[in-house]
């Protein structure tokens, strides 16, 4: 069994991470659970009849966990999982891992120090939808893809500390891993220029609400991510290729083939090109399952597979990010 603390109890830290703790006890031990509030350390008590800490470096000393689950607000993410690993502790650290790529650097300096492992928190590349879409692409339904729209609306006004940059929110760093990561997958090229529009729509604080991150990448693919302030039908996926046209609304996957004749007659304009459709239900969770993912942390712990998300990659996401609120920021493209 894995000796396992969590740092940050609260709307996250209690449930996608202690649920798959509790429900995988074969593979992780609870052995302490660190929050600053009174009230979190006593559910976790009541819950795992753990120790529970206050002082998350206290907890490393008296404890020295096996394993760390960082799942605090983001602007403290860096700093804990560095002094995680330097107590000698493999670490999990939620998304954002770090409000910028400076800290990320950090972390995995900190890493190579110790050799310990670090492993950056991103569920979405488990979602349900991603890996339908990734069949339907590489099946080559819709040809060579040349421009990807992720998008997500809602009207939720937000009101905890995810709304202030002083803690690590805006939703450039809440939602970026999600939105600007997943779209990412599907294509083979380096970014190369970034456009980033972060606005503040409705949310109180400082934070931005609505962001538009445009991803250009060596090879030519457009990879528009969006996080809107807006009602209605919104696809949350448009996949244009060569060949056709993937759409995803609600929680159906419709695909359009285009079956481009070989060439235009003499007298038309334009050929006449037949499309056929067909559809996929997405089945499962589209940000991941905790209790698919957690199964395969115990295994990369145990160096029996690697972790899912390769650090440069994760580093390159926080440089990534970095160059869309520079770019929004200047009002201009940025070139990585
Ligand atoms: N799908 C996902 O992966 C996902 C979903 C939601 C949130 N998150 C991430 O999880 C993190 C936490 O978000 P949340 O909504 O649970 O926030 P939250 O405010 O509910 O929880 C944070 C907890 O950390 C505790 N805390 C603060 N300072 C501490 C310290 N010094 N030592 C120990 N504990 C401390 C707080 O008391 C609180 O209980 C964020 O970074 C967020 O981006 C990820």
């Amino acid at each position: 069994m894995i000796r396992t603390c969590i740092i940050g109890y609260g709307r996250n830290g209690s449930t996608m991470h202690a649920n798959p703790v509790e429900k995988y006890a074969s593979d992780f031990e609870l052995a302490a659970v660190c929050d600053i509030d009174p009230e979190a350390r006593a559910k976790a008590e009541a819950r795992f009849r753990c120790p529970v800490y206050e002082d998350y470096h206290k907890m490393l000393a008296e404890v020295k966990p096996e394993f760390t689950i960082i799942v605090t607000r983001s602007y403290q993410h860096a700093q804990m999982a560095i002094d995680s690993l330097m107590a000698g502790s493999d670490v999990l650290v939620t998304k954002p891992w770090a409000t910028e790529a400076r800290d990320a650097e950090r972390m995995i300096a900190a890493q190579q120090v110790t050799g310990k492992k670090l492993l950056p928190w991103l569920p979405a590349r488990w979602g349900s939808d991603l890996r339908q879409l990734r069949a339907i692409v590489e099946r080559g339904d819709i040809g060579r893809v040349f421009e990807i729209r992720r998008s997500t609306t809602t009207f939720g006004l937000r009101c905890d500390w995810q709304t202030e940059h002083k803690y690590g929110g805006g939703y450039l760093l809440n939602w970026g891993p999600h939105l600007v990561d997943q779209p990412l997958q599907l294509v083979k090229s380096p970014v190369t220029r970034v456009y980033g529009n972060l606005r503040q729509i409705i949310n109180p604080g400082d934070g931005e609400d609505n962001l538009r991150v445009i991803c250009h990448t060596e090879d030519g693919v457009t990879v528009v991510s969006e996080f809107l302030i807006a009602a209605g039908p919104y696809p949350a996926w448009v996949i244009q290729g060569d060949r056709g046209t993937i759409i995803v609304q609600g929680d159906t996957i419709h695909v359009y083939k285009a079956h481009l004749p070989e060439k235009v007659g003499e007298a038309e304009y334009r050929s006449n090109t037949a499309i056929t459709e067909y559809e996929e239900k997405i089945t499962g969770q589209i940000y991941g399952d905790e209790f698919e993912i957690y199964p395969h942390i115990a295994r990369a712990l145990r160096d029996e597979e690697p972790y899912f998300v390769p650090l440069e990659e994760a580093l390159r996401l926080s440089r990534l990010l970095d160059a869309a609120r520079l770019s929004s920021r200047l009002g201009q493209e940025v070139c990585l």
